[in-house]
């Protein structure tokens, strides 16, 4: 129909910690939505694939030292590589499901000890997520998942202190999931709260930036 056509694509954000299960509900949104007739995309920060995001992937997995103010600022880059692209996107109606972004960047960096409002300047002017979806998991049950594969901040203590991060991101407007929950269920409330948000944007409400 003219308004599925004529109207902005939804940028909706999944964050949370390592093994919270980010990605598969990710993958799982994007085919319900496709099996809707929605046009979406899914897409992942660090987006390894740029030159930029091959430094990153570097530096995740040991084979290079950077300083944590260095690496903050090219995850940040990487964003930034991807604002144009993704601003048309959505501008011509694509929906945007994004594993990690921002959040991500603040509430691992600031994790380090860095601080927290130098960590949240180079995000302002990125594109503000329409939706903000948190997949809540202690890090204790995210470790007893097993399968951390060995990148660098894949670790108990290190995803302790990701979690207070976070907590201090997390405002009214982010939806919380439990992680915890059996995997359809999850599958069904993000549906549900996506939709929602899809339904907004395609009603006119407009693209913002960070931090609002
Ligand atoms: P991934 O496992 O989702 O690919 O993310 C790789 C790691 O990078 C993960 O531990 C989270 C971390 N990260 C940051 O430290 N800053 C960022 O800006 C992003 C997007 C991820």
């Amino acid at each position: 129909n003219d308004l599925k056509r004529d109207s902005r694509g939804a940028l909706i954000v999944l964050e949370g910690l390592d093994r919270c299960g980010k990605t598969s509900q990710c993958a799982r949104l994007l085919s319900t939505l496709e099996g809707l007739g929605y046009s979406v995309e899914s897409w992942r920060f660090p987006d390894r694939t740029t030159g930029v995001g091959r430094m990153i992937s570097s530096y995740l997995s040991n084979q290079s030292q950077l300083d944590d103010h260095a690496i903050h600022l090219l995850f940040s880059a990487n964003r930034w590589e991807k604002r144009s692209l993704m601003e048309a996107k959505l501008m011509s109606g694509t929906t945007l499901i994004v594993d990690r972004y921002s959040y991500s960047g603040v509430a691992f960096s600031s994790a380090k000890g860095l601080d927290f409002q130098w960590c949240k300047a180079p995000e302002v002017g990125l594109l503000a997520p329409d939706l903000v979806v948190y997949l809540d998991i202690s890090p204790e049950k995210a470790a007893e998942r097993g399968g951390y594969g060995g990148e660098r901040y894949e670790q108990l203590e290190f995803q302790k202190k990701v979690a207070e991060s976070y907590k201090k991101l997390i405002d009214t407007s982010w939806k919380t999931v439990d992680a915890t929950l059996p995997i359809e269920d999850i599958e069904k409330h993000l549906k549900e709260i996506t939709l929602e948000c899809i339904v907004e944007c395609q009603k006119g409400k407009s693209l913002s930036q960070l931090w609002p």
